[in-house]
């Protein structure tokens, strides 16, 4: 039995939310926009762009196309300093356990992101030989919750949509797979994720025998 398991990676692999949350909230404050933790969480997920457009509306401002692209340069540019300075121990708990099992059993593995950095992280954390297919923020034209990603995702695997299970820390992911008609396991917190098939606090809550349930599935 083989299935297709498609990780996102902000969140789920690495803790990089917390380095978009810095690189925003400094863009914000800079433009006298206030960007809360609860903002943040609504960020998750989505492309640079639209993240963007949604600091502006909440701050009310409205900017030339030229100086939006500037400011999207500049947040990926405080972004890329804190990415460069990562290494392996900002993988995630038990991700590593995840994935030998996976890649151990023949499993088909792949990276489903709305980022464009993905492959340079994947790098650094020296996880990008676990990946049979990588599906980032280059490769796509439609943002999560549209299901457009995961798809590409499947298709690089050789997998129906359902047979593949989705690993995802934002609402607009969980979503995503749903819309992908695949099977949706929420990484974070039960109330956020209510739409998940299943959601754990993090990998160390995921048990082998329950990959081996998903496979069998
Ligand atoms: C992920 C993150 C988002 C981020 C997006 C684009 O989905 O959860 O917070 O905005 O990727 O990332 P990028 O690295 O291309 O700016
Ligand atoms: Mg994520």
């Amino acid at each position: 039995n083989t299935k297709g398991f498609i990780f996102d990676l902000d969140g789920v692999i690495v803790d990089t939310a917390k380095y978009h949350f810095l690189a925003w909230k400094k863009l914000a404050n800079s433009i006298d926009v206030d960007f809360t933790e609860t903002q943040n969480e609504q960020l998750k997920g989505v492309s640079r762009v639209k993240s963007l457009e949604k600091i502006l509306s909440w701050g009310n401002k409205t900017i030339s196309e030229d100086e939006f692209m500037a400011l999207m340069a500049k947040k990926n540019d405080d972004y890329l300093s804190y990415i460069d300075k990562m290494g392996e121990s900002e993988i995630l708990p038990d991700v590593p356990k995840i994935l030998n099992h996976l890649n151990e059993n023949n499993q088909g593995v792949a990276l489903g992101s709305a980022s464009k950095n993905a492959r340079k992280i994947l790098q650094k954390v020296n996880l990008i030989s676990n990946f049979q297919a990588i599906v980032d923020g280059n490769d796509v034209s439609k943002a999560k919750p549209d299901p457009e990603v995961f798809l590409i995702g499947a298709k690089a695997l050789h997998q129906k949509p359902e047979n593949c299970i989705v690993f995802e820390d934002s609402v607009a992911g969980v979503q995503a797979a749903n819309n992908a008609n695949m099977i949706s396991i929420g990484i974070g917190d039960k109330t956020v994720l209510s739409e998940a098939d299943y959601v754990f606090k993090d990998f160390t809550e995921i048990s082998i025998e329950f990959i081996e349930e998903l496979i069998k599935k």
